[in-house]
């Protein structure tokens, strides 16, 4: 089983270049995929068409990758769903679960993930019987780790105050404006939750675009974006990357070897926040 790489490869919003584009990250050397059960936004038939070229390759197998998908209220999907959406919620989950196992041909996935909370404001009933139901699912062996996405740090708390498991991954957007998402970071790095963060260049254009950022970046011979990640990982964030570039995948990832000076990570931190 793989651990929690060091970068995620997402797959939202490539409808018919899924397939291909997920093996050319496999290829390019992304070990951790994240998808959704949600065909609004992501074709995860087409990921599974993808890691199964990528096997076929040789270029890796099951063991080596880490799959992360995500299950999705109805109201965030289009007529596509994968449950029925008369059942119950903790059906729905399975439901769920086990459509994403048909699209991955896996028989468990690394991480399965609260798409988002019913409610932007609190943690709802709803929201503790979908939780408990796929902490169900993982002790049943259908996962291995348990996630939430798009929180606020009063969704989090109230997990905590009803006594609820604690997530083993936070994934959210991550805007520079908001310290970087510094308080839900905070929360997360005091409890050992690994937060990931995505839209890390698409949310920040202030940051990327940033003249003295692009001349320190061209000093550095990298580029804004590389500094980004690279800068995300310094404070703890396990990047996402959407891009549907060979070079950017290259980019992204030799970031991981490029190291910042504490004051340029600083300096970043407190750019926007
Ligand atoms: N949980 C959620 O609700 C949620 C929501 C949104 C996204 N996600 C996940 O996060 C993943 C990433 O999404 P994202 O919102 O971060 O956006 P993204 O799809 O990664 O888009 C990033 C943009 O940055 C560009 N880019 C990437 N690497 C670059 C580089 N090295 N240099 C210059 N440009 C670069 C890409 O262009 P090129 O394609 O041309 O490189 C693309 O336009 C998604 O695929 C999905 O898996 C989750």
């Amino acid at each position: 089983m793989h651990p929690v790489p060091d970068f995620l490869y997402g797959t939202a919003w490539k409808e018919d270049r899924t397939a291909a584009l997920t093996e050319l990250a496999i290829r390019a050397g992304f070990r951790g995929i994240d998808t959704a059960n949600q065909r609004r936004h992501y074709h995860e038939a087409g990921v599974g068409e993808g890691l199964a070229a990528a096997y076929r390759a040789g270029i890796a197998t099951r063991a080596d990758l880490f799959l992360q998908t995500k299950f999705t209220y109805q109201r965030g999907q289009d007529h596509r769903l994968p449950y029925e959406p008369s059942a119950s919620l903790p059906t729905q989950v399975a439901q769920s679960l086990a459509s994403s196992l048909d699209h991955l041909a896996t028989d468990h996935i690394d991480s399965f993930v609260l798409h988002g909370p019913s409610s932007g404001y609190e943690w709802t009933d709803a929201d503790a019987e979908v939780w408990e139901a796929m902490r169900k699912e993982r002790d049943a062996g259908g996962t291995r780790l348990l996630g939430v996405s798009n929180v606020s740090l009063q969704h989090l708390e109230q997990m905590e105050s009803a006594q609820s498991e604690l997530p083993a991954f936070v994934q959210n957007r991550c805007f520079a404006r908001l310290g970087w998402d510094r308080e839900v970071r905070s929360f997360c790095s005091q409890r050992k939750i690994v937060y990931q963060g995505f839209s890390l260049l698409t949310a920040n254009p202030e940051v990327v675009q940033h003249p003295p950022l692009i001349a320190l970046a061209a000093q550095m011979n990298a580029t804004p974006a590389q500094l980004v990640f690279s800068f995300a990982r310094a404070v703890g964030i396990l990047p996402l990357t959407g891009t549907s570039s060979a070079e950017h995948m290259q980019q992204d990832l030799a970031s991981l070897d490029l190291i910042l000076p504490p004051e340029l990570v600083q300096a970043m931190e407190a750019m926007a926040g």
